[in-house]
C-alpha cells in the first residue's frame, strides 16, 4: 500500500516534470538569446551614428538613408507588428514573453546589444531608430555556427571597420580591415535567414539562394542589391569603377518588383464557337530574383494571377485557374476562407474568427507558402508558426506553367476574344492590413507583369 502511494507520487512528480520541461522548451525561452549572445553586452555610446559616417561617406549615406534597412525599426508596419502583435502577444500569453526580444537582434541591433528591449517607440527618437546602421554591418567580423541565421553576428565596437576592398586604403577617421565575408551572400544570411523557437525556418532568402543557380554561378546578393558602379566611396577618397552602391532595394521599390516574372499566354485553338472549350496556357518565368519570389516575409506577401477574357461586345469573363491536384493546392487558389484567428491573443479579442485569408478574386492562382499556427490555420505571426504548407513560389530562373480552360458561354459575342493574364503583388494581404490599420502603401497592388492573346469566335 505504502509502496503504491509512493509510485503514485512518483508518477505525479514525473508528469509535472514533463509538463514543466515542455513549457520551458516550447516557450522558446532563451532561444534567441542563445543565437544572439551579444544581448546587453555593449552601450549605445560605443557606436557611431550613421550621420557621423555620412560626413565623409556622403553618397553611401544618402543611399542607405532611403533604404528599408535604415527604417527596419521605425517603418510603420514594423512598429505595428512589433508593439501591437509581438510585444502584446507576450503580455497576453506568458509562453511568448520573450518572443519580441529577438526581433531587435535584426531590426534594431544597437538596442539589442545595449539591452534596451523593448526599445522606446520610434516617435521618441532613441538610437534604436538607427535600425540596421553603418556600424552594425561594418563592425561584423564573422558569424557563429556553420549557418548564418538569427543575427548570429560577431560584432565588436571600435575604430576598426570591416569591408571587402583589397589594396592600401587609408581613412583619416578609422582603421580598415579586409573582410572576405562582406562580399559573400552569407553576410546577408546572418539576418535574412530566420528560424523561430519551434524550429521553423520562417525566413530563408539566403538558403533559397544557396539552392539556386546564382550561388552556383557565384552571383551573391550584393551584385543585385548593391550593384558596383563608378563613383567615390568617400568624398575625399579615390574614384572606383566598381564602388558598391548601397541601394538595398527590394519589395518596397515597385521598380525592383516590376518585371520580375515574365508572362506569355497562348490558346490551344485560334478559332472556336460558343460552347467549345478553349485551353489557355501561361508560362511564368522568373527572370530577375536570386531567390524565390516572393521571399523574406513570406507570411505577409501575396502574388496572384488574374485572367480575364473580353469579347467583341466588351463582356468580361473571369477565368479561374485549372486545378493541378497537388497536396495543399487549396492554399494556392484564392477562396473565401477565413484565417489569422491567432491574432485574437495579441489583440485581446477572445473568440475572434479571423479575416479573409486572401482578399483577392476567388479562383485566382496564388504563388505563396502558407504559415500555420498550432491549429493548422494560416498565420502572419512568424513567431507563432508551427509548420509550413506547400511551397508554391516561383524559384530563381524557374518557369511555372498554368492552364485555364474556358468553356465559351452561349452568349459570347462573335469576333475577337482577348484574354489577358495579370500578375499582381502585394506586400501584406489586404484583409490583415485593414484589420490592423496598416497604412495603404503596405497593401498597394503592384502589377508585376501582363500579357494578352486572342482567339476568333464564329457563330
Ligand atoms: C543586421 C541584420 C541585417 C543584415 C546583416 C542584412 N540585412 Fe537586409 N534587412 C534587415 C532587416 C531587419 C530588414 C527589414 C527592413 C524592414 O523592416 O522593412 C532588411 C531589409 C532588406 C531589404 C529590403 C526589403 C524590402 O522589403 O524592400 C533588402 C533588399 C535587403 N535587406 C538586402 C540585404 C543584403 C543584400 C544584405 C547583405 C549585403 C543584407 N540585407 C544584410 C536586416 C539585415
Ligand atoms: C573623416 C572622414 C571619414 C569618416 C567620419 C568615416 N570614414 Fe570611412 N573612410 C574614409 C575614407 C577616406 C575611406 C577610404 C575611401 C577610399 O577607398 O578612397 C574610408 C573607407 C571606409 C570603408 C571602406 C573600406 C573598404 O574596404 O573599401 C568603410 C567600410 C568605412 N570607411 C566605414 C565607415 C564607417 C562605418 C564610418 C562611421 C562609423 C566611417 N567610415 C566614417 C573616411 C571616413
Ligand atoms: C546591410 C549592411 C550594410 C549597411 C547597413 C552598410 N553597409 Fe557599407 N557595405 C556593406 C557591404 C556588404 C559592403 C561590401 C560589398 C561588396 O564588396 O560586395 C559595403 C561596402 C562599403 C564601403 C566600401 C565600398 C567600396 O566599393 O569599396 C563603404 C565606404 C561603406 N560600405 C560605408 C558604409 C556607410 C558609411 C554606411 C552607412 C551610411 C554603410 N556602409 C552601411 C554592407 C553594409
Ligand atoms: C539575380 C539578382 C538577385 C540576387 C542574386 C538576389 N536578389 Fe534579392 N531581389 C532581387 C529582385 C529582382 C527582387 C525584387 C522582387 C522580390 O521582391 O522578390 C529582390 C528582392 C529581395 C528582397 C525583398 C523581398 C521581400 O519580399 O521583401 C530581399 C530581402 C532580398 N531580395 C534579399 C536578398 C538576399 C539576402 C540575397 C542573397 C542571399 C539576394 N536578395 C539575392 C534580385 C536578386
Ligand atoms: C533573423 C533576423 C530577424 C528577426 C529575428 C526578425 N526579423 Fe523581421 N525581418 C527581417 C528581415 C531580413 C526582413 C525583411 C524581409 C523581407 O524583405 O521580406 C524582415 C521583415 C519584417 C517585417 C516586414 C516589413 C515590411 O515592411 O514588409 C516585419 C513587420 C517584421 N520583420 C517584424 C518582425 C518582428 C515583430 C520580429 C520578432 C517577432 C521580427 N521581425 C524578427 C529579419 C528579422
Amino acid at each position: 500500500m505504502a509502496n503504491q502511494n509512493y509510485m503514485k507520487a512518483y508518477k505525479l512528480f514525473f508528469v509535472i516534470f514533463l509538463w514543466a520541461a515542455s513549457l520551458f522548451f516550447f516557450s522558446g525561452f532563451g532561444y534567441f538569446a542563445a543565437e544572439g549572445s551579444l544581448f546587453g553586452v555593449y552601450t549605445y555610446k560605443e557606436f557611431e551614428t550613421p550621420r557621423y559616417c555620412g560626413t565623409c561617406h556622403t553618397d553611401i549615406y544618402r543611399q542607405w538613408e532611403q533604404s528599408m534597412m535604415a527604417q527596419a525599426y521605425t517603418h510603420h508596419w514594423d512598429e505595428i507588428e512589433y508593439f501591437d502583435l509581438a510585444v502584446a502577444h507576450g503580455k497576453n500569453d506568458p509562453a511568448f514573453k520573450d518572443a519580441h526580444e529577438g526581433c531587435n537582434g535584426c531590426h534594431a541591433p544597437l538596442a539589442y546589444m545595449a539591452g534596451d528591449v523593448p526599445p522606446p517607440k520610434p516617435a521618441e527618437n532613441s538610437r534604436a531608430n538607427e535600425s540596421v546602421s553603418c556600424e552594425v554591418c561594418h563592425l561584423i567580423q564573422d558569424y557563429e555556427a556553420d549557418t548564418p541565421f538569427n543575427f548570429n553576428f560577431v560584432v565588436q565596437p571600435g575604430k576598426t571597420k570591416y569591408s571587402s576592398r583589397e589594396g592600401e586604403i587609408k581613412s583619416p577617421d578609422h582603421k580598415i580591415m579586409l573582410s572576405e565575408l562582406h562580399s559573400k551572400a552569407e553576410f546577408c544570411g546572418i539576418c535574412h535567414n530566420e528560424k523561430n523557437s519551434f524550429g521553423i525556418w520562417v525566413k530563408s532568402t539566403h538558403l533559397e539562394w544557396m539552392a539556386g543557380p546564382y550561388a552556383r554561378e557565384g552571383v551573391p546578393c550584393q551584385d543585385c542589391h548593391m550593384p558596383p558602379a563608378g563613383g567615390k566611396t568617400a568624398k575625399m577618397g579615390s574614384f572606383y569603377e566598381d564602388a558598391r552602391q548601397h541601394l538595398f532595394h527590394g519589395a518596397h521599390d515597385p521598380g525592383k518588383v516590376k518585371g520580375t516574372i515574365e508572362l506569355r499566354i497562348h490558346p490551344d485553338i485560334r478559332e472556336a464557337e460558343p460552347g467549345d472549350p478553349v485551353v489557355f496556357t501561361l508560362a511564368l518565368f522568373n527572370q530577375k530574383t536570386g531567390h524565390k519570389f516572393p521571399t523574406g516575409s513570406v507570411e505577409d506577401r501575396i502574388v496572384w494571377l488574374h485572367v480575364e477574357a473580353v469579347d467583341s461586345k466588351g463582356n468580361t469573363y473571369h477565368l479561374p485557374v485549372d486545378k493541378k491536384g497537388f497536396e495543399g493546392e487549396e492554399y494556392t487558389i484564392a477562396g473565401t476562407e477565413l484565417a489569422y484567428s491567432d491574432l485574437s491573443v495579441p489583440l485581446g479579442k477572445p473568440g475572434f474568427k479571423g479575416v479573409d485569408r486572401d482578399g483577392v478574386p476567388a479562383g485566382d492562382r496564388i504563388f505563396r507558402m502558407p504559415y500555420f499556427d498550432e491549429n493548422g490555420i494560416m498565420t502572419i505571426m512568424q513567431w507563432n508558426t508551427r509548420s509550413l504548407g506547400v511551397d508554391y513560389r516561383i524559384g530563381p530562373r524557374e518557369t511555372k506553367m498554368e492552364t485555364f480552360t474556358f468553356q465559351l458561354p452561349d452568349g459570347v459575342a462573335p469576333g475577337k476574344l482577348t484574354v489577358t493574364a495579370v500578375l499582381n503583388y502585394q506586400k501584406l494581404v489586404k484583409p490583415v492590413a485593414d484589420l490592423l490599420n496598416v497604412p495603404e502603401d503596405e497593401s498597394e497592388i503592384i502589377e508585376v507583369n501582363r500579357h494578352s492573346t486572342e482567339i476568333e469566335i464564329f457563330e
